[in-house]
């Protein structure tokens, strides 16, 4: 049985101003049917996390990194190693994100790198996969997404279950407000776990593979019904306090 899991990735977005007030929100609004139901995590950027390990205090939310360097401690300027987020308490670490694959030039290698860091750190890992539009259109869905996962699978398969995640995350989703369909994304993350099995992840079945990509509270539900969603990862709708409860909701019931 897997645990729901549901993160918010805040990207570049919000100030101390109103990052407080979204955690009070948050802190107001969540209630212990749903936290006991579902993990959340946030992912606030950087320069937040130190403050946001305050303002989770005695919640069941975790804090996580939207980013970690793909190297140890050294002379890395303006990177940001796994040890420093650990030491800061967070919990969780995006690696892989669409985002900083097509704009800062993230390749495999470095997520496969990012990741045994991570793990070595004791931060548990959200690995994102996803295609492009073109891609998508072209149907090399299934192959892209085997070159990205093949960067995670030996890794994958000495770790604990409980530490890896995939984030399913479509390009062509992301921040458009086009959604996949509930049928769409089941049918990758099948994919998804079967591949991970295939490559001799023996625990595939208890891997979490969340969905991400224009999560709103009005499709959240649908989505999360489908076998193979474990979760979410959310953007936009994660700035909007009630919209994120909502679909925290929805994960919890689903
Ligand atoms: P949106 O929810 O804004 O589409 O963003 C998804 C995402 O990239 C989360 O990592």
């Amino acid at each position: 049985m897997r645990k729901p899991l549901v993160v918010a990735n805040w990207k570049m977005n919000g100030d101390f101003a109103s990052n407080e007030a979204l955690y009070a929100a948050l802190r107001a609004g969540l209630d212990a049917s749903v936290s006991n139901a579902v993990d959340i995590a946030i992912c606030p950027p950087f320069p937040y996390l130190g403050h946001s390990t305050a303002w989770l205090t005695d919640t069941p939310i975790r804090l996580g990194a939207q980013n970690v360097a793909a190297t140890s401690n050294g002379a890395f300027t303006g990177e940001v190693s796994a040890s420093m987020l650990a030491d800061v308490g967070c919990h969780w670490v995006i690696i892989g994100h669409s985002e900083r694959r097509s704009m800062y030039g993230e390749t495999d290698a470095d997520v496969a790198a990012k990741l045994s860091l991570a793990l070595a750190s004791q931060l548990s890992v959200i690995a994102c996969v996803g295609e492009t539009l073109q891609e998508n259109e072209a149907g090399q869905t299934e192959a892209v997404l085997a070159r990205q996962l093949d960067a995670l699978v030996s890794t994958f398969a000495k770790a604990p279950a409980i530490m890896c995640v995939v984030a399913y995350e479509p390009v062509w989703a992301i921040g458009t407000g086009r959604s996949a369909t509930p049928e769409q994304a089941q049918a990758v993350h099948c994919f998804i776990r079967a591949y991970l099995a295939g490559k001799g992840v023996s625990q595939a079945d208890e891997i979490r593979i969340l969905y991400g990509g224009s999560v709103k509270p009005a499709n959240a539900l649908s989505l999360m019904s489908m076998p193979d969603i474990d979760g979410a990862l959310v953007g936009g709708a994660s700035l909007v306090a009630d919209d994120f409860l909502s679909i925290c909701r929805a994960s919890a019931v689903a």
